[in-house]
């Protein structure tokens, strides 16, 4: 199995003393494995033991110059592909769900972009009390994983829900947290968010678009593996860990940037909302009321942009498109000849009619339209989950055309 890296923190409940073999299980898959552990940890596991299985040193004070010096703490965390809590305590739920950095192992998992997979491991009151569940609920909505608690006779004296999972559970969902590298050998080009047309110094015309579709695309394409560019029109959202950003505002930045990015590119996926019309002659200055004649309106000319789809269609050669239909009606027939208008290998249809999917939302209700005219809906979905989906199809593809 290919080696991966995986940051365990470790805090401090009984159930520590399965750390160890967490690790082990871990390193026996291959793995590149260290530790973080929060001061109460060590009195129930010591850092000797997950140093000598880890064959690395443990961090367990990000205050202390010795540790800090060896791996510094940010260091740490962005050498993570995946933080493993476990066990993960009440308090340290609570910590992670409000963000507070107030040991080591909340402190990395703030630092770091690498997704989160936690093993909840405590008394059954603990567990059940409404504070823990609203802070589970939290990281979960937040898309960390949460592996058991199981039932069971607990430590305490207590038999209920609140034993950690075995190890060897917590290692295989680290595999699936982890995701294949099966686009290793690709160079994904993702576009996101909504383009703005300059009107004047301080006015755009501008969509509806937050470019949550596109980062999604963009994390979960660098999670497989590949070497992923996203290029993207303004939007509030942080860049996803691995990924290289590069900022446009207007279409004609978009497709300037496009363009740079295409040669390299061997997947292209076009989920950013263009748009089609810019104004003519926008002003540098503030366009004022007071420049106008008293009460009169105002006629904004406005002219085409250039459709960056379809111009790296005609350029595709064995590259693999995907493009976006966002549609208000009609949504198949629509984006059946948008495709065949561009060209591209696959269209991804959305219905922006529908309340709290498409625009602005993390979920979407999309449908696959293929070339042959064979369409494939889909349920609504969180737009990571879409992406996933939408990955595997480009996969198949790419499958035929290597
Ligand atoms: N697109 C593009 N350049 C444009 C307009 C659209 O690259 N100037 C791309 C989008 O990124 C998307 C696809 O084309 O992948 C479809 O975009 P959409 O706005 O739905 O379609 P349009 O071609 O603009 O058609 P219409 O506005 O008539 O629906």
């Amino acid at each position: 199995m290919e080696q991966r890296r995986i940051l365990v923190g470790v805090t401090g409940g009984i159930a520590a003393y399965k750390a160890p073999e967490l690790v082990r299980a871990l390193r026996r898959a291959g793995h590149a494995v260290r530790c973080v552990m929060t001061p109460e940890a060590t009195s129930f596991v010591t850092p000797l033991v997950l140093q000598t299985l880890t064959g690395a040193p443990v961090t367990t004070d990000v205050l202390d110059p010795s540790q800090e010096g060896e791996i510094d703490h940010i260091a740490l965390a962005d050498w993570a592909e995946l933080l493993v809590v476990a066990p993960a305590t009440a308090n340290t739920l609570a910590r992670l769900a409000n963000g507070l950095a107030d040991e080591p192992v909340s402190t990395v998992a703030l630092a770091t972009r690498a997704p989160l997979l936690v093993a909840p491991a405590m008394n059954v009151n603990m567990w059940q009390h409404p504070a823990t569940q609203r802070n589970v609920a939290t990281l979960k909505e937040r898309g960390v994983r949460v592996v058991g608690p199981d039932v069971g006779e607990l430590a305490c004296g207590w038999e209920g829900e609140g034993r950690m999972s075995d190890p060897a559970e917590i290692a295989a969902v680290a595999e699936l947290a982890l995701g294949s590298r099966s686009l290793q050998s690709e160079v994904v080009l993702v576009t996101a968010g909504g383009t703005r047309e300059p009107v004047d110094a301080v006015r755009y015309l501008g969509n509806r678009s937050s470019g949550k579709m596109g980062f999604a695309v963009a994390e979960e394409a660098a999670r497989r593996g590949a070497e992923v560019v996203l290029v993207t029109a303004p939007t509030g959202l942080a860049t996803p860990a691995g990924v290289r950003r590069v900022d446009v505002e207007s279409a004609t930045e978009m497709r300037d940037a496009v363009l740079v990015e295409f040669d390299k590119a061997s997947i292209v996926i076009k989920s950013a909302a263009v748009a089609d019309f810019r104004p003519v002659a926008p002003s540098a200055r503030k366009l004022k009321k007071e420049d106008l004649p008293e009460g009169a309106g105002l006629t904004l000319e406005l002219e085409r942009n250039p459709d960056i789809l379809a111009e790296l269609c005609r350029r595709k050669d064995d590259r693999t498109i995907v493009g976006f239909a966002a549609e208000s009606h009609d949504v198949v027939a629509a984006a059946q000849r948008k495709l065949e208008r561009k060209g591209c290998d696959l269209m991804v249809a959305n219905d922006i009619s529908r309340a709290g999917t498409g625009f602005d939302v993390d979920h979407n209700t999309v449908v696959f339209i293929w070339p042959g005219g064979e369409i494939e809906e889909l349920p609504t979905l969180p737009k990571a989950e879409v992406a996933a989906q939408l990955l595997d199809r480009v996969e198949k593809l790419r499958g035929g055309t290597k």
